[in-house]
């Protein structure tokens, strides 16, 4: 390992791919799960409708073809409502990856009045929420409206609700959840706050971490870990593959962890002085860590099959026990790849590989595995 610093780039970051492991199968080797039919997006109706029954998703602006493709393939029968809300007549058996939220749908509402009859009396905190895109934005003062209007007769009520979707977990309380699909009306229902998909009002999970600029960077980890449920702490120990400029290393760092921090590029000073960081200056497909480490984080700007084969490659030999990585996503048959990196993690041995678009991740995806016992 070396601290050595260089001025330039490295060309490591496109072209050519990385030189052939012999303990690594080829990413064409890899096993290949069978794909259902392409399911592609249909033109979204005229007007917003959504049926009285089913679910309602949201995604991020511009991966309605994702989401609706997934929900097809899970046999959910999935329909469009606007741009970014799909509804399903029924829920997949996993979490969509690239839903950032979505409920079960009690009942669809054109006053605040017909809404608040389809909540809970009590005990549910309620979000009032639109689609993350232009139109769906330009109805956010209708929400707030609603917000303001239901808070206020709920108080009246003396309804005895959760104040944070937090307090709503820890008491076994409800998310309400109303999502405002035109000037004339909203999709009502509720989920238990601990089995939601996100705590965020509509998913837009924005981690704010006080007293600093936050890179997006560091704000990805954040909400990866978050979604986790646990990170690492005082004396474990980290791999952070594509680490530079640091952000991640800093922060696991910064959480009293000992990290690798793996890149042919340079480290932001400040994150290369860290006592507990040590910079490898080199590649990933060229590192193999000195022991087995509790933690493989992986940020990489590389092609993400190959990169799921780099992590298999950290299953197969037990040398990292969870992996936290972010995949960049290809320009086409984005479903398809993460379906494949997936099944690329799972025939290593990996456990528990979860997949999602945080609201944080653009043409990515954030994936988490652990090794079986
Ligand atoms: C999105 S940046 C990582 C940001 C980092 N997580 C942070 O918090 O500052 C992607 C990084 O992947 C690195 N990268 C690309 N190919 C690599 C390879 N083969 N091995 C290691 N790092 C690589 C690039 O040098 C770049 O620094």
């Amino acid at each position: 390992m070396s601290r050595q610093r260089s001025s330039r780039r490295p060309r490591v970051l496109r072209g050519k791919p990385p030189p052939r492991d012999p303990s690594t199968p080829s990413t064409t080797a890899a096993p290949s799960p069978r794909l259902p039919p392409r399911a592609p997006l249909p033109r979204l109706p005229d007007t917003p409708t959504v049926p009285p029954t089913g679910w309602l998703w949201t995604c991020r602006a511009g991966f309605d073809a994702q989401l609706f493709e997934e929900l097809a393939w899970a046999k959910a029968q999935p329909s469009r409502v606007a741009e970014a809300l799909i509804t399903s007549a029924r829920a997949p058996a996993a979490p969509p990856t690239f839903a950032r939220t979505g409920f079960p749908i009690s009942g669809v509402a054109a006053t605040v009045d017909a809404a608040a009859a389809l909540l809970p009396p009590t005990g549910c905190h309620v979000q009032v929420w639109v689609a993350d895109t232009d139109a769906g934005n330009r109805l956010g003062a209708l929400a707030q409206h609603w917000d303001d209007q239901l808070r206020e007769r709920r108080a009246s009520q003396s309804a005895d609700d959760p104040r944070t979707p937090w307090q709503a977990v820890e008491r076994g309380a409800w998310l309400g959840q109303i999502c405002v699909v035109s000037a004339e009306g909203a999709a009502v229902g509720q989920v238990r706050a601990r089995d939601a998909l996100s705590l965020a009002s509509g998913g837009r999970s924005r981690m704010r971490r006080p007293g600093e600029a936050p890179s997006r960077a560091a704000m990805k980890l954040d909400e990866a870990l978050d979604w986790l449920g646990v990170a690492p702490g005082p004396g474990e120990s980290c791999v952070d593959l594509g680490s530079a400029p640091g952000g991640w290393t800093r922060q696991l760092a910064q959480r009293g962890a000992k990290v690798w921090s793996v890149d042919p590029a340079r480290l932001a000073p400040d994150v290369l002085a860290l006592p507990k960081v040590k910079h490898v200056q080199l590649s990933a497909f060229d590192f193999a860590p000195p022991s087995p480490v509790d933690w493989l984080f992986c940020d990489m700007a590389w092609r993400p099959l190959e990169v799921a084969q780099l992590l298999a490659k950290w299953g197969r030999k037990r040398w990292a026990r969870t992996v936290v990585a972010n995949l960049k996503l290809p320009m086409k048959d984005k479903l398809p790849v993460v379906w494949r990196c997936r099944s690329v993690l799972e025939a290593a041995g990996f456990k528990r590989v979860r997949t999602r678009q945080l609201y944080h991740d653009r043409d990515e995806v954030t994936v988490t595995a652990v090794l079986g016992a």
